[in-house]
Formats: C-alpha cells, structure tokens, sequence
C-alpha cells in the first residue's frame, strides 16, 4: 500500500503574551517536530488533551497555515514546497471538516448550493450533471432530498453536520480530516455520526485523519493512534498495542481518565518546559535524565514511543 501522507519534522510555534495585559510575549511550540505516515485507505486517530496541537496540526498537513519548518507530502506532491496557486488545484484530493458545523457552513446559502459549490468549483461535474451529483450526496451522507432547499439554521445539529461531511466528500477526496466531528453533538446524535464516518471508510478507499479528545471514538474508529502532547508525539501506534498495551505515562493516564478510573491531574505548570519531557512535570515516572533532554520517538514500526523510563 502507497504512502497517502508522509510528514516529516513538522513545526508550528506562536508568539503570545503571557497574561492579556503582560509585555513580555512566550513561544508556544504548538507543533513540535511532529513526523508519521499515513498509509493509504487508513484511518489515525489522534488524541490528546485541549491544546496539545491537534487542530494546528490538521491546518498544518492541509497547508491552511504555512508551517514553520517541515515538510508534508501527501500522493506525490511536496505540500510545503506549493505555492497558494497550486496548492489550490489539489484542495480537492484533501478535505476537511471542523468542529462545529453551524460556522462552517455559509448560513445565507441552500445546502444544495452549499454542496454544488465546490462540484463546480473544481470541475467535477457540470452545471447540467451537478444536480443529480448534489443528489448523490445526499444518499451517501444519509439526507433526505427535502433538504436541497433548506438553510443550516433550519436543520438540527447532526443534519448541518451531516451536509458538512457531504460537502468535503463531494470532490471524491483522498485524504480526510475530521477535526473533532462530533464533539459539539448530542451524545445520541455522535453515534449516528461516527457511525457515517465509519460507512464513508467501508465504501470508499478514502485515508482518514480523525481528531478527538475522546478516546472512546477515537478507538471505534481508527486503525492507528496517535497521542500528542504539548505539541510532540509521545505515543503512536497501531489501535491495539496502543489501547491494549499502552507504554507512555501520558496515555495510561488518558486511558483511566477515559473509563472513569482516574480523574486527570490539571496541567498546574501552564509554561512550555525550555527542555527535557514535556510531560515531565506531570509525570509520575519522571528521572531527572527527562527533565534533561528531550526524548525521542523509538520502537518497532507498530509501536513507538517518547519516553526514557518505558524503553529498553
Ligand atoms: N492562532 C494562534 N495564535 C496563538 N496561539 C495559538 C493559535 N492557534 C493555536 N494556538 C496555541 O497553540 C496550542 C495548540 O492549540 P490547538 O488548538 O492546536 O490545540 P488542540 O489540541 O486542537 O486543542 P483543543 O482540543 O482545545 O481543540 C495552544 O496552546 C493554543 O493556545
Ligand atoms: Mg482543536
């Protein structure tokens, strides 16, 4: 199988001020020399608490936002080496679909505009095939015809949900991202969802990226996993050595946290450490050799991880 994605030292980092009214600004590695492949027709979840990087990430692989350093391929393209023009011809081959539907969908369009839109766009389908191609839609992402002349206010939250994931999948893209897609859901209505998304890969040989904080969903879905930390990998691996034998003290604690038998410490040192871990003041494994250097992804190709106190 051909690699979809391959990332390779990827890095994003933002200059902010330390209070809203402090001079003095820090750097927030957002994205930390973050490097993996994604084979084609798979699904890698990844995971990690809010504001380990995840939604930077995906904008990053998208080229949404320029990365600092890195690189991305995705097919036989270099992504970071495009300029706008030509990252803009092979947006169709890469889609993505955010959080909450309701802003990124246009509340002034029809939802049969909202999808014809980058049919016609792109040149999948002309004006005069594109309503049946709407149509097509429709069926896969399970919406009923009715719909064509709605607005996104007048449908329920898993419906403009529902059109969102329509509308990334109606240029027959390669790549997938789905950043947190059903978190702003009714827990009933996720089901349903996560459920769609799960059709989406049987049909298709579509490569998916599926971000979540709950590792629940994630564990449905994925075939791999990945655990991100303030901005670096710490755990990645197929779903079942990670779930089944999970190594790094980051994702142990997610696991508990997930079934109910731990409840997560707070993060209570808010900077990004200068060096070493960065889980190492929360650690509970922690040496002082992981305050000093930072460590590096090692394993076998199914499970790798980032800690000094877990591998040989
Ligand atoms: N445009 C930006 N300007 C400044 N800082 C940013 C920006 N975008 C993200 N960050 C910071 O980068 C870090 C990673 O944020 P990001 O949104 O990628 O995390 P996340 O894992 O998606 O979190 P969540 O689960 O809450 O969505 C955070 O500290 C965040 O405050
Ligand atoms: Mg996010």
């Amino acid at each position: 199988m051909g690699q979809v994605l391959s990332v390779s030292q990827l890095e994003k980092s933002y200059e902010v001020r330390k209070t809203p009214f402090s001079v003095k600004k820090i750097l927030i590695r957002a994205v930390d020399k973050v490097s993996f492949n994604l084979e084609k027709g798979r699904t890698l979840g990844i995971v990690g608490e809010s504001g380990s990087g995840k939604s930077t990430l995906a904008r990053c692989l998208l080229l949404l936002e320029r990365p600092d350093d890195g690189t991305v391929r995705f097919d036989r393209y270099d992504l970071t080496a495009m300029s706008e023009k030509e990252l803009r011809d092979i947006r169709k081959e890469m889609q993505i679909i955010f959080q909450d539907p309701y802003s990124s969908l246009n509340p002034r369009k029809r939802i049969f505009d909202t999808i014809a839109e980058p049919i016609l766009f792109h040149g999948i389908a002309s004006r005069d095939e594109v309503k049946q191609k709407v149509l097509d839609v429709f069926q896969t992402v399970g919406l009923d015809e009715d719909f064509v002349k709605k607005y996104p206010h007048e449908m329920s939250g898993g419906q403009r949900q529902r059109v969102a994931i329509g509308r990334a999948l109606a240029t027959n893209p390669t790549l997938l991202v789905a950043d947190e897609p059903v978190s702003s859901l009714d827990v009933s209505i996720q089901a349903q969802i996560v459920n769609l998304f799960m059709d989406i890969r049987e049909r298709s040989e579509i490569s998916m990226i599926f971000i979540s904080h709950d590792l629940n969903i994630v564990r449905f879905i994925s075939d791999e996993i990945m655990v991100m930390y303030r901005g670096r990998i710490v755990e990645k691996g197929t779903k079942n050595d990670v779930f089944s034998m999970p190594l790094h003290p980051y994702t142990r604690m997610l696991i508990a946290a997930s079934q109910g038998t731990f409840q997560t410490v707070k993060d209570e040192n808010g900077a990004f450490v200068d060096q070493g871990c960065n889980y190492y003041p929360r650690c509970e494994k922690r040496e002082r050799e992981c305050a000093r250097r930072v460590p590096e992804l090692v394993g076998t190709e199914d499970h790798t991880i980032a800690c000094f106190m877990e591998q040989e």
